[in-house]
């Protein structure tokens, strides 16, 4: 078999091949890493295949679009929920977990690109719905802009653990999330039927409580709010996840807390899906520009915003991200 084997968010996907076959740098393919034979691990179609019929370049790279803003609704001046209209393509293609784009203010250039998880997308009014915390220099600007956006996408990655969600169509499952992981918290809750039980456990003590209700606005799910400074609530948190015997757990918080609710699980022995937000650094989102590397204990750079992993996996990575 091929050497490292990382499994790639894009790959079979209608973005693959992508940029990196076209340097040897597939994360899959060994033929488009330069060697003279096949032998990976990827049991899907043949990415070299594609490659050759889709004379030798990448298939549907995602470009600009510009969009028309639908709605804006500012909160304490830090906070923000974006909603655009875009078309049924994309609006399809925008509603999968994990789901994420990059967006900026038409009047800049393509560094204030930023990352931003899809919250919602409403397939039938073909509107896409995002929660913005205003923090520096991309997401300013951002928020200034008046009719228009230009976005990019869509990219996979914004979680880990994809696996442990295509697994539990029905089921239960715990989410717990503070600040903006909110974002994609309320992605999860909208994508699923009523044939996986939801129940949500929301920090939001640094956020506008006004902001939190507007983001959860007909979600589906047994909704919870506690503050995961406080260890009466952690113990609660415990109890619960002992009781209810959940099929996965997710966590959409900072690194932080992605550990300690970790060293939570750990300690009552809960060893079903473990799922994360991905929170590494992002600049492209194609696995070129390097900013969101990290090396693995072999000392072979990864690019977090194409390796898909699990959740416990995050943790156990080489260069330790938590
Ligand atoms: C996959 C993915 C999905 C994401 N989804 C969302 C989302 O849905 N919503 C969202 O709001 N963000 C989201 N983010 C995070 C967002 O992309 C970053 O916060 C982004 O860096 C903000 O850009 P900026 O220029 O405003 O701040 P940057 O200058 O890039 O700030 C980067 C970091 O520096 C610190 N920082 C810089 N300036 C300040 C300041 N004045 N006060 C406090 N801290 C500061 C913060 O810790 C911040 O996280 C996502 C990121 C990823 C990778
Ligand atoms: S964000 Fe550019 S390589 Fe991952």
């Amino acid at each position: 078999m091929g050497g490292d084997f990382f499994e790639c968010v894009d790959v079979g996907s209608e973005n693959c091949p992508c940029y990196l076959s076209l340097t040897n740098d597939c994360m899959t393919c060994t033929r488009l890493q330069g060697m003279d034979h096949c032998d990976c691990k990827w049991a899907g179609v043949c990415i070299y295949n594609e490659f050759i019929w889709n004379k030798k370049e990448i298939k549907n790279p995602r470009n600009d679009i510009k969009v028309e803003i639908v709605d804006k609704k500012i909160y304490d001046n830090q906070f923000a929920v974006l909603v655009f209209k875009t078309d049924k393509y994309l609006s399809q293609r925008f509603k999968y977990p994990g789901t994420y784009i990059f967006m900026r203010n038409p009047n800049d250039s393509f560094i204030y690109d930023v990352p931003i998880s899809v919250m919602y997308a409403d397939s039938d009014k073909d509107h896409v719905h995002t929660a913005i915390k205003i923090i520096s220099a991309k997401t300013k600007r951002l928020i200034d802009s008046e009719d228009n956006l230009i976005i990019r996408g869509p990219y996979r990655n914004g979680i880990f653990g994809l696996s442990h969600l295509k697994n539990i169509t029905n089921g239960r499952m715990l989410i717990l999330c503070k600040s903006m992981g909110i974002a994609p918290a309320v992605k999860i809750m909208k994508y699923y039927d009523k044939n996986l039980k939801m129940d949500l456990i929301a920090d939001i003590n640094r956020i506008p409580s006004s902001f939190a209700q507007d983001c959860l606005v007909d979600c589906k799910a047994d909704i919870n709010y506690l503050n995961f400074k406080n260890e009466y609530d952690l113990d609660t948190i415990k109890s619960l996840i002992n009781e209810k015997k959940y099929d996965a757990v997710a966590v959409f918080a900072t690194d932080k807390y992605i550990s300690l609710f970790h060293n939570i699980l750990k300690s009552i022995n809960y060893d079903k899906g473990f799922i994360t937000v991905n929170n590494f650094s992002m600049c492209c989102g194609e696995g070129v520009c390097g900013a969101c590397a990290s090396t693995t204990k072999d000392g072979k750079v990864v690019k977090m915003c194409k390796c898909q992993m699990k959740g416990e996996d995050v943790l156990k990575g080489g260069v330790i991200h938590v």
